[in-house]
């Protein structure tokens, strides 16, 4: 299948293998971009530097305006100039970037350029979907595209280094930064990381419109304890490669050139001191060479952390970890110098660092061309942003991230010849929800609303009544009168429910999944007048709106969906556009199932209704309100049962190819997510019950017919054994297709131990 998806590599032999279990092949490896040429200038330029313009190099002072957290220490000139900042966060503005540049190279004494990162998450001005609902679409070429368009415009803001993709594997939609990721499974996870990666720095990173990418946040953040942010993650070794390492393996494999670690623990042990996974793992068993960044004053935390009593104990662990640019603390530019004169600190760990911050830039070519994105009237940037393209990719993009979890009655696509078309609900016309809570740069006037979008769709021809209802989140019912009216004299009604854009992201967890405030009840009252209603969706994590099913007969997913959002949702309400999109992640029936996720255990007392004494609850079902890979179209589609190619599989020839024939039933052209997981039935530790291996976008005209094939390999196969050994092991394999994680086709085939 689509190999971006590896794995990380076994680890050392412990013991002698057994003899019918098969090691990993080769594991993939990233792309080399060290060259002699890189090596040889960054030993002369590193012979010239003293201890503090080293550590100068290490030094990344929050931005000239941005600042993402607690305690910002902004960087001035004199810094620049004395050699003692390296690189940026959130300065942008290719004028500004270009002042500081021209400091930097001409008034300091070795001339180092300096590098602009910033959070570039999801589009620059022209801002994309929230990342979970860009991986709704299950398009890869899409969301590649998408970071590709980011860094377009990023670049010509004079930015060098975005801090994303974010590739957290979030479990607990209580945390508010599961809307920054792919959701919950590694594989479409990983999947999706490498597209971001290779979108964000292109084919060449000496490009004036490459920026370097940034793996975040390693690892196993979306793992915090009771989804609140910054909290422990404890989670078994087996976990840790299961599930939250393979999209950073797969970010790597794909060129990543800087990751930035976690403000969380694992097991005791704070991210930012993680010798083990950044030294062990990272850069000797993967071969990873880039640049490993610290979060927001996350050098700073190991004293909270209780493992650091002090900045210069902080320092000294984070540069040991190899932790190699401290981000905003300045803990390395300040406590560290007299540590390493003293030899308390090595300069070899010193110079490690410096190496890999110098690589970087010259990577980029920032050695020759420091001033690659200057154009000193900022001509170059207003001519690279919102152009008329990137908006007509940003709607495409939000198009295919449209999720419909319920039509009822076909009450989608409404016609455009509606007469009266209420329009209800507090997200009907909130701009900044368009956007989201981390479109840095974004800028609430470049967005469409959802009012705006129908008025640009329907034209004169449709009334609208407008009518708010309530607010996001408040107890106050106070409207549902005048929104009931709108609906009673309307053909019918759109509501537009769901979060401020600011219940999720960075430090906005929840502790319930409703929708805010008296939404529900809002849209119940509506519903009782009996108009056909559809209720569209703008949130940043799943919701329990089980409360909806069966009263609102249509329910569009929205997310957050970019300054095109308004657009793109008119495109798919009055069927423009046919919905193609899937979850990337479980909707629970509410908050006290999580975790709740497709791809898990069996169990040794799996939930049955006949049997009391199993896995299950006794006030909702065992299964989620909308599962993993569910979304509707317009059309319909019939599935074959599936085909393997071999019924049975020697170790030594582990190539399978699995085939199904997908009809479209309905009187549509639409596109259908085919989705494949494999199961191993019976292995010496216990496996998901399914797990993704493939997935594919089909499209289909009314009646036509496709063959669709995946090819499975060793890794598509491959788990841990009790040993940390990946390894295939002999025994029957269930394959399931089908267009959600919950309603699948099956065939089964053995792998034979000889
Ligand atoms: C924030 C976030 C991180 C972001 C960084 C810089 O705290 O955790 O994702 O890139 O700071 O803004």
């Amino acid at each position: 299948m689509n190999r971006e998806v590896p794995t990380v590599p076994p680890r050392p032999l412990l013991v002698g293998m057994i003899a019918v279990l098969l090691a990993a092949p080769a594991a993939a490896k990233p792309p080399v971009y060290a060259t002699p040429a890189e090596k040889a200038f960054v030993d002369a330029l590193m012979a010239k530097m003293t201890v503090e313009e080293k550590l100068g190099q290490l030094n990344q002072p929050a931005g000239v305006g941005n600042n993402t957290g607690p305690a910002a220490m902004t960087g001035n000139e004199d810094q620049i100039r004395k050699g003692e900042i390296g690189t940026y966060l959130g300065t942008q503005g290719a004028v500004l970037t270009c002042r500081l540049q021209r400091i930097a190279v001409e008034q300091s004494r070795l001339g180092i350029p300096l590098m602009f990162g910033y959070d570039v998450i999801h589009g620059h001005r022209t801002v994309f979907p929230v990342p979970l609902g860009e991986s709704a679409s299950f398009d890869p070429v899409e969301v590649q595209h998408a970071a590709r368009v980011a860094a377009i415009e990023a670049s010509a803001h004079g930015i060098h280094w975005t801090y994303a993709p974010m590739v957290d594997i979030a479990r607990d939609p209580r945390w508010g930064r599961v809307v920054e990721g792919a959701g919950e499974d590694p594989y479409l996870g990983s999947v999706l990381a490498a597209a971001r990666v290779r979108g964000f720095q292109g084919d060449d990173l000496r490009k004036p419109d490459a920026v370097l990418a940034t793996a975040k946040h390693f690892v196993a953040y979306g793992a915090a304890e009771g989804g609140r942010d910054y909290d422990v993650a404890d989670i078994s070794e087996r976990t840790l490669h299961e599930v939250y390492l393979p999209p950073f393996k797969a970010a790597v494999d794909a060129g990543a050139q800087s990751i930035m670690a976690a403000f969380n623990e694992i097991a005791g042990v704070p991210m930012h001191a993680h010798r083990p996974l950044i030294e062990d793992l990272l850069r000797k068993e993967w071969g990873w060479d880039g640049l490993l960044v610290s979060d927001y004053t996350g050098v700073m935390e190991l004293m909270p952390h209780g493992v650091a009593a002090d900045r210069k104990q902080a320092g000294a662990l984070g540069l040991r970890a190899g932790v190699d640019v401290d981000m905003v603390s300045q803990i390395y530019v300040k406590d560290l110098p007299a540590e390493v004169k003293a030899g308390r600190v090595p300069m070899a760990q010193v110079d490690a660092s410096v190496r890999r911050v110098l690589n970087a830039k010259y990577r980029l070519g920032l050695f020759e061309n420091p001033y690659r994105s200057c154009t000193d009237d900022g001509a170059h940037e207003r001519a690279m942003t919102l152009t008329p393209q990137h908006r007509a990719d940003a709607r495409r993009m939000a198009q295919k991230s449209l999720v419909l979890l319920e039509n009822d009655n076909d009450v989608l696509p409404l016609s455009k010849s509606v007469r009266t078309l209420a329009v209800i609900g507090p997200l009907a016309d909130h701009r900044r929800a368009m956007l989201g809570n981390w479109a840095v740069a974004g800028r609430e006037e470049d967005a469409v609303t959802p009012i705006e979008g129908l008025k640009a769709a329907l034209g004169d021809g449709t009334r609208l009544v407008i009518a708010k209802g309530a607010d996001i989140d408040s107890q106050d019912t106070s409207g549902f009168a005048q929104a009931v009216a709108a609906a009673k004299q309307a053909d019918a009604v759109v509501m537009f429910l769901g979060e401020h854009p600011d219940m999720s992201a960075e430090a906005n967890n929840r502790t319930s999944l409703d929708l805010p405030g008296v939404q529900e009840q809002l849209a119940l009252a509506v519903a009782a007048t009996g108009k056909p209603v559809v209720a569209v969706l703008l949130n940043g994590r799943p919701l329990s709106i089980g409360g909806l099913k069966g009263k609102v007969p249509a329910i569009l997913e929205a997310w957050f969906p970019g300054v095109e959002g308004g657009h793109a949702i008119t495109d798919v309400l009055f069927g423009d556009v046919n919905p193609s999109a899937k979850l990337p992640v479980t909707f629970p029936h509410n908050v006290g199932q999580v975790p709740i996720y497709y791809a898990h255990k069996n169990t040794g007392r799996p939930p049955s209704e006949q049997e009391k004494y199993t896995s299950k609850y006794l006030d909702v079902p065992w299964t989620p309100l909308y599962a993993f890979g569910h979304g509707l179209s317009y059309t319909t589609f019939r599935y074959d049962a599936p085909v393997v190619a071999k019924k049975t599989l020697a170790p030594s020839a582990l190539q399978q190819q699995v085939s199904v024939r997908v009809t479209n039933t309905g009187k549509r052209e639409g596109v259908e997510v085919v989705q494949l997981y494999v199961r191993d039935d019976v292995a010496t530790v216990t496996r998901p019950v399914k797990q993704l291996r493939g997935f594919q976008r089909v499209s289909l005209a009314p009646g036509e017919s496709k063959t669709v094939t995946f090819d499975l390999g060793f890794e598509d196969l491959a788990m841990y054994d009790d040993r940390m050994q990946r390894v295939v092991e002999p025994g029957t394999f269930t394959v399931y297709v089908g267009g959600s994680s919950d309603r699948t086709r099956e065939v089964a085939f053995e792998v034979t131990a000889q």
